[in-house]
């Protein structure tokens, strides 16, 4: 065999020395490339993609430093029925995973991977998921063949040799191995995003922390940092240690006093979080400020105070394109002035980016996502629904001064929601810690898609579905648990913005106007504020919210919040379905919780609603 050319960074690390030896030896690149994480190492992985028509460099006056990418039409998105959790016993995996077993799955993949890099190079790019050296921060070392997966980690985590130094010889990295599956046979010319759709693998193997994924070079399937390290395997190490991992963003909300309230909330995917994170309050909260910790990802500690300590372990943005706009979300539009990496979104005729929504104007004519003319006219869509912005979270211009504090930020209230058109009220409170453990264990959301009422409802607890990296069951009981060890836990919400009137529309308008609940959702926290008993939870009555400059008389308010008992008590027998699955190691609590929702709901009206007398 010939010598692999090896070069970049350095480490003696023995424990990693013999793992990537092993991988070289199995995957057979043509060179391997330590990621030092500099500048100039970025650069050249860039414009080598430009040379191989991965990428396009965007006009530089408009979008400095900055790529469009195009991947391929089969390879756009996470791929839940191809991701696994491979524990040593099925029932750790739990109803809602998929597992095989792990000695199967290494066999299967190994297999795979010999000899997949050949004609390619093999990165090694050492990352931490938190600020580097941080008590709450984990180191990974992703092996990859894809290019586009070395320069995204260095914008979406801490990258480089600054990572191998603070490793040291230290054997507790999580090993993350990918490879787009696509050997290049001797002369064999390369295509643009290769890649191999139909034979993916995303595996996770919580026993030894370790993640193998094969097939796909798109976001969380290859950006291994984020869903499957920071999530799957993040999950079994807060469940064995006794924190918590989670699908959230993380807000600071500081009024005109100077108050300062930070707020984790989970939505599921494609459901606000990235919105949500970078609010800008409306008109009427002057003095308000919503300060940016995180937008996808939440690891949460118990501190020695009994308080609950948030960090967000990435260090960029991976946000959906289509539908941000300065008008929706002018904080997001900041952070990729420059520096980004856009894929599959269009192309302008000057050399910038365009998707649905991020101008009202629709360019005359661009380049689409699949490379194709397109003018309004031709009834496409510019950008893949799920095309995203990669971008440095620190040119966020709402990003918290503590983003990077290392010891996290303290969390005072939860909130859960998803998208639900009917019969779900814009927000109430739970009644206690286990009764919110609940509601965010019943979570559910429409897919997008689906006709309006006819929504089919996908349950969705703690927006962790594809996330949990063990038994879900375990999951909902841990959380009870960490509750018990809290001397005052932060309080916990349920939220709606989706809810829509008989013709369709939504009833709230959303975005920036979530401030509102947002601020009466810290008033409770605070134990400032009133919440009236409905059968669901604790509610603001009309003049409990700030309307500030907007008009939304008391009855679209009571309309927005109204609980019809019968559509409740088919809510709650739905969590019986639900749970069904989760069988003998469902929490006891939770049966409880649904006897004491379905009573409250008989004893209350019809249609049970607010009124200013109450
Ligand atoms: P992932 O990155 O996939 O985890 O998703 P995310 O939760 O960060 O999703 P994102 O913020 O990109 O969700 C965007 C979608 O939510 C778009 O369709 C927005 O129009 C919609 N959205 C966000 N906030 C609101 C809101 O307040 N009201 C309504 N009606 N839609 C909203
Ligand atoms: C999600 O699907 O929740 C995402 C995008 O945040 S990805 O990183 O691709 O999983
Ligand atoms: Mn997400």
């Amino acid at each position: 065999m010939t010598k692999i050319v090896t070069e970049g960074a350095a480490t003696s690390n023995p424990k990693l020395l013999a793992w990537v030896d092993e991988m070289v030896a199995l995957c057979k690149p043509a060179r391997v490339h330590w990621c030092d994480g500099s500048q100039a190492e970025y650069d050249s992985l860039c414009q080598q993609m430009v040379e191989a028509g991965t990428f396009t460099k965007l006009n530089e006056k408009l979008r400095p430093n900055s790529y469009l990418c195009r991947s391929d039409p089969a390879d756009v998105a996470r791929v839940e029925d191809r991701t696994f959790i491979c524990s040593k016993s099925k029932g750790d995996a739990g109803p809602t995973n998929n597992w095989m077993d792990p000695r199967e799955m290494k066999a299967t993949l190994t297999a795979l991977y010999d000899g997949c890099m050949a004609g390619r190079t093999m990165y090694i790019v050492p990352f931490s998921m938190g600020p580097l050296g941080s008590h709450i921060a984990q180191i990974g070392v992703e092996i990859t063949d894809s290019p586009y997966v070395a320069v995204s980690m260095r914008i979406m985590t801490r990258m480089g040799q600054k990572v191998l130094d603070v490793l040291g010889n230290r054997e507790d990295f999580v090993p993350c191995m990918h490879s787009v599956g696509k050997p290049l046979a001797p002369g064999e010319k390369d295509v643009a995003w290769p890649c191999n759709p139909k034979n993916i693998y995303i595996a996770h193997f919580p026993d030894d922390r370790a993640i193998w994924s094969y097939g796909s070079g798109y976001g969380g399937n290859a950006l291994l940092g984020k869903k499957c390290l920071a999530l799957r395997i993040a999950s079994v190490m807060a469940r064995d240690e006794g924190w918590l991992a989670e699908h959230m963003l993380i807000v600071g909300v500081e009024n005109p006093e100077g108050e300062k309230t930070y707020v984790a909330a989970a939505f599921p995917s494609a459901c606000g979080k990235t919105n949500f994170a970078m609010m800008q309050p409306p008109a009427g909260f002057e003095g308000w400020k919503v300060w940016t910790v995180g937008d996808d990802i939440a690891w949460i500690k118990p501190g020695a105070d009994g308080k609950l300590y948030a960090i967000n372990p990435e260090a960029g943005l991976f946000g959906v394109a289509p539908g941000t706009g300065a008008k929706t979300n002018a904080n997001a539009i900041a952070a990729c002035r420059a520096n980004s990496i856009f894929t599959n979104v269009g192309l302008t005729d000057d050399g910038d980016i365009w998707w649905e929504g991020l101008t009202d104007e629709k360019p005359k004519h661009l380049i689409d996502w699949k490379g194709r003319d397109w003018t309004p006219e031709s009834g496409e869509l510019a950008a893949h629904p799920n095309a995203r912005f990669t971008a440095p979270m620190a040119q966020c211009p709402s990003v918290d001064p503590d983003w990077e504090n290392p010891d996290g930020v303290p969390i005072s209230a939860f909130i859960f929601g998803g998208r639900v058109s009917k019969d779900m009220p814009l927000v109430f409170q739970a009644f206690n810690w286990s009764h919110g453990v609940y509601l965010a264990a019943t979570m559910g959301s429409e897919a997008t898609a689906a006709a309006v009422n006819q929504a089919a409802m996908r349950r969705d607890p703690f927006a962790m579905l594809p996330f949990c990296g063990y038994n879900m069951a375990d999951y909902f009981n841990h959380w009870l648990s960490i509750g018990r060890k809290l001397s005052n836990p932060p309080r916990i919400y349920r939220v709606n913005w989706f809810r829509k009137d008989e013709n369709g529309k939504f009833m709230w308008p959303g975005f920036g106007d979530n401030m509102r609940v947002l601020k009466w959702v810290v008033d409770r926290a605070h134990g400032r504020g009133y919440g009236v008993e409905s059968p669901l939870g604790f509610m603001p009555r009309h003049e409990d919210i700030d309307w500030n400059k907007l008009d939304f008389p008391a009855e679209k308010f009571y309309e927005l919040m109204k609980v019809d008992r019968d559509a409740g008590t088919v809510e709650a027998r739905a969590h019986e379905v639900h749970f069904e699955k989760f069988f003998d190691r469902l929490p006891k609590e939770f049966v409880y919780e649904r006897e004491l929702l379905k009573s409250r709901l008989w004893r209350s009206p019809d249609v049970w609603e607010l009124s200013p007398s109450e």
